[in-house]
């Protein structure tokens, strides 16, 4: 175990409150491989902040919302890329590394968003609503992405929406993100019937809930949560949005309305703080573990593909969104 030290404290310190003693040597003997095969192969780990505290805080060279890792992915000066998150965010990273080898350890880590569209429903769409631009989220496939104008995130939604300077666009897939963001601009938004399985679970009941047990809890929800949960909520934006909102204001006492790691992750800087913790897990999220990661670099597998002709035009849609 002693290899995988840095100079100072251990990585065990790093997730001490979330890894049992007992389990760590496992942990320990994936990740001191991992930081091996890094070195051997010139890659570099992309983790969203959803993943689990040890490959967040022990593994990962790059880690954020979905915009700060489709920003950090043009920027990757090394061979290969692995994300530790879902296959829209692994597609985004090969459509910006054309050259590079993205590895995603797990091909079932989908996502009910991107799940919820075709590329077809996108050419009916565009029949029945002629001339109106199509505002992709990411969590989306590249098939989908190459029929749309543009991409956007949940930390720049309303920016893309409002940067295309027409009065009405299509948004899609997630009808609470669309309804979140009609709510916040004059453009009209013509929404899809695409929910994500983790925030829909949110209620306003839950809210107000939180508030009676912890009193003086500040909440913050993510744009995925139906528009009343946003709308009895303190603060509302992107996961990275999130951690910052605690960065900046430092909270006594809050909750996350978004996916259980984060809290896990954003508590590791904030011990002074209490976290209420009432999450839903993202199975999606959850398939990446220490032991894929290593089988991914070890096997150089998954390797994600795209067919050339939808890649050219999918990446004009995320690069149109980068440029805003
Ligand atoms: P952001 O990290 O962009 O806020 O997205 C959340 C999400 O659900 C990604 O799957
Ligand atoms: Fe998709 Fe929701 Fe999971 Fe994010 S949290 S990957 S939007 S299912």
């Amino acid at each position: 175990m002693s290899a995988i030290l840095p100079s100072g404290a251990s990585l065990y310190d790093r997730v001490r409150h979330f890894v049992p003693p007992i389990e760590w040597p496992v942990f320990a003997e994936d990740i001191e491989a991992i930081l091996d095969l890094k070195r051997q192969r010139n890659a570099v780990i992309l983790a969203h902040n959803y993943q689990t505290p040890e490959i967040f805080h022990c593994v990962a060279d790059i880690v954020g919302d979905s915009l700060a890792l489709a920003r950090k992915a043009m920027t990757v000066e090394a061979d290969v890329i692995v994300l530790a998150g879902v296959h829209f965010m692994a597609e985004t990273a090969k459509l910006l590394n054309p050259q590079k080898t993205v590895l995603i350890p797990d091909l079932r880590a989908g996502c009910s968003l991107a799940d919820s569209i075709t590329a077809e429903d996108i050419r009916v769409l565009r029949k029945r609503y002629p001339g109106v631009p199509v505002v992709t989220y990411v969590n989306t496939s590249a098939e989908v992405k190459a029929e749309s104008d543009i991409c956007c995130t949940s930390g720049n939604a309303k920016a893309v929406v409002e940067s295309l300077g027409v009065p009405r666009v299509i948004m899609l897939p997630d009808e609470y993100l669309a309804q979140n963001i009609a709510a916040q601009t004059d453009v009209e938004i013509i929404a899809w019937k695409g929910h994500c399985e983790v925030h829909e679970r949110f209620t306003p009941a839950d809210i107000r809930e939180l508030r009676e047990s912890h009193p003086g809890v500040i909440v913050l929800a993510h744009p995925e949560c139906p528009p009343d949960v946003v709308t009895e909520a303190d603060f509302s934006g992107s996961t990275a949005a999130m951690s910052d909102y605690v960065e900046r204001q430092k909270p006594p006492r809050v909750v996350l309305l978004t996916e259980c790691s984060m809290s896990d992750n954003v508590a590791l800087h904030h011990p002074e703080l209490e976290f209420i913790r009432p999450c839903n897990l993202c199975p999606h999220m959850k398939r990446i573990t220490l032991a894929n990661i290593r089988e991914a670099l070890e096997q150089n597998r998954h390797v994600v593909t795209i067919a050339p002709g939808i890649a050219q035009r999918a990446r004009r849609a995320v690069e149109r969104m980068l440029a805003i």
